[in-house]
């Protein structure tokens, strides 16, 4: 048996066509763009701007995000192809299986857990913690933090409960339906895009041009002196430092095999979600170091950093720092839900394949939806949210998802020259160019992660590679073909 035994297109577009049995397809191209801008804005924009300006790029952290969303365009391009020609629910994982076979599909499975049952939990954290932030502190110390942190007064913690909360109340709404729950995330995005919109514009009055000049930080600014902390180089750190920003595009892929009509609609939802978020975070890096000056973060307000430029410098206006809180709370929640929509839809497609037990893949018989999985990843999320600090798991996140980026890069690629007969209803332009660039740009910002986190990341995927040979290998459905390969459909035109 082949370690790069693949599925066939047949096979995977029959189970991507079974809607009789399979999951419900009730999502529209609005839906989907929603879905992606519910994943994309959250902390990234909120906490990690002023973050880069403050450390790296100052007011060229417009410049960053520019970098950083071409960077993420030539994924999302890639995405796109596989996403309108292959509308099934497991993603990167799933367009692996096709191209580079079932071990590097299940390594790839595996790498996502990190961004999105892992995302899930680090966003949840950081959920509670601007909870208790708008609630002035009220909730005591030890019912809001895990058991490996203690308060400057000695106070030891027991327990995350607002974020297991948080996690239940998202999970119960993604095992009621996908429909409810696009609703829902439609409703927090609009939320947060206005408050973000009324920040822009109401800011715009503020903006003091000095603040723009120098426009990137000068060589010799006081402890900037490493290459990637001022002038291009800076611009270039800065992209590093708000990439995470622009994670969860790729997650509207996972709900392929709920959209309507996902050869049209796919693209849309992806490359769309992807430019909205990229054209208002520059128009919000561009206010947010206009209105305060760039080496005011480093010291003052990271976390609350909107907040502060609102209180400081405008005057009139300390409402909108309120509403700010509120679109941060509003947008960890969508993040959340699509970060754990996203892992149970992958966790569906790795059962139905084999690879993980049945359980993962059952459907709720009236809701259409996984709701085993869905119970599964709440036990281990929340533990994770629970018991866990935060810290741990934001650039393990980022790892799982470059590593899917740079397999779905080079399995467009792949396909291209295996199977260039295949109809493609969206296809990536400039093939191979965008590709290798898509795959180098990845491949250089996993390189750029801390030695520490590809550690622990290595260590995760030798655990998978355990798990793979103990198990899913003799449970793969490859391994009696007639389960999952049926005879060929209209696929190939
Ligand atoms: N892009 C998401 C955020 O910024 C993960 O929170």
């Amino acid at each position: 048996m082949s370690l790069f035994r693949k599925k066939s297109i047949e096979g995977i577009m029959t189970q991507a066509s079974d809607s009789e049995s399979g999951l419900k397809r009730t999502l529209g191209a609005g839906n989907l763009i929603a879905l992606g801008i519910g994943a994309i804005i959250g902390a990234g924009l909120f906490v990690r701007t002023a973050a880069a300006a403050a450390e790296a790029a100052g007011p060229g952290v417009t410049l960053s995000f520019v970098v950083a969303a071409v960077g993420c365009a030539f994924a999302g391009l890639c995405y796109a192809e596989f996403a309108s020609m292959i509308p099934i629910a497991g993603s990167a994982y799933a367009y692996s299986y096709l191209t580079m076979g079932e071990l590097i599909a299940w390594i790839i499975g595996w790498a996502l857990i990190m961004e999105y049952a892992l995302g899930a939990a680090t966003v949840s954290i950081a959920w509670s913690e601007y909870l208790n932030n708008l609630l002035g502190g009220q909730i005591p110390y030890e019912w809001c933090h895990s058991p490996f942190e203690t308060s400057m007064n000695g106070v030891r913690g027991i327990i995350n409960l607002p974020a297991l909360v948080i996690l239940l109340a998202l999970t119960l709404l993604l095992i009621r339906g996908m429909q409810e729950s696009a609703t829902v995330n439609m409703i927090i995005v609009f939320i947060k895009v206005a408050i973000v919109i009324a920040f822009i514009a109401i800011g715009w009055h503020f903006i003091k041009p000095e603040n723009h000049t120098p426009y990137l930080i000068p060589a010799d600014a006081p402890g900037h002196g490493g290459y990637f902390k001022h002038g291009w180089g800076g611009v270039l750190g800065g992209a590093a430092i708000v990439f995470f920003a622009f994670i969860g595009f790729d997650a509207v892929s996972t709900a392929a095999q709920e959209a309507k009509n996902p050869k049209r609609d796919m693209p849309i939802g992806i490359l769309g979600s992807l430019v909205v978020c990229t054209i208002l975070y520059i128009l919000f890096g561009h206010v947010l170091t206009g209105v305060a000056n760039w080496s005011e973060f480093a010291k003052a307000g990271k976390e609350a950093s909107v907040a502060y430029a609102i209180q400081h410098y405008m005057t009139g206006y300390s409402w909108l720092a309120t509403a700010v809180t509120v679109a941060i709370l509003a947008g960890f929640s969508s993040v959340i839900l699509v970060m754990l929509m996203g892992q149970s839809r992958i966790f569906y497609t790795m059962s139905n394949d084999g690879l993980i037990p049945k359980a993962f893949g059952d459907l709720h018989p009236q809701y259409k939806t996984p709701y085993k999985a869905n119970w599964i990843l709440f036990i281990f999320v929340g533990l994770f949210a629970a018991f866990v600090p935060g810290s741990v798991a934001g650039d393990l996140t980022s790892f799982g998802t470059l590593f899917a980026f740079l397999l779905v890069s080079l399995g467009v690629w792949i396909l291209r020259i295996k199977s260039p007969q295949i109809h493609r209803p969206f296809k990536t332009p400039l093939v191979p160019l965008v590709p290798i660039l898509g795959f180098v740009i990845c491949l250089g910002m996993i390189v750029a992660l801390d030695p520490e986190t590809l550690k622990v990341a290595f260590a995760w995927m030798a655990l998978g590679i355990i798990v793979y040979f103990a198990y899913s290998r003799k449970h793969s459905k490859l391994n009696t073909p007639g389960d999952i390969l049926p005879k060929a459909t209209d696929f190939e035109k």
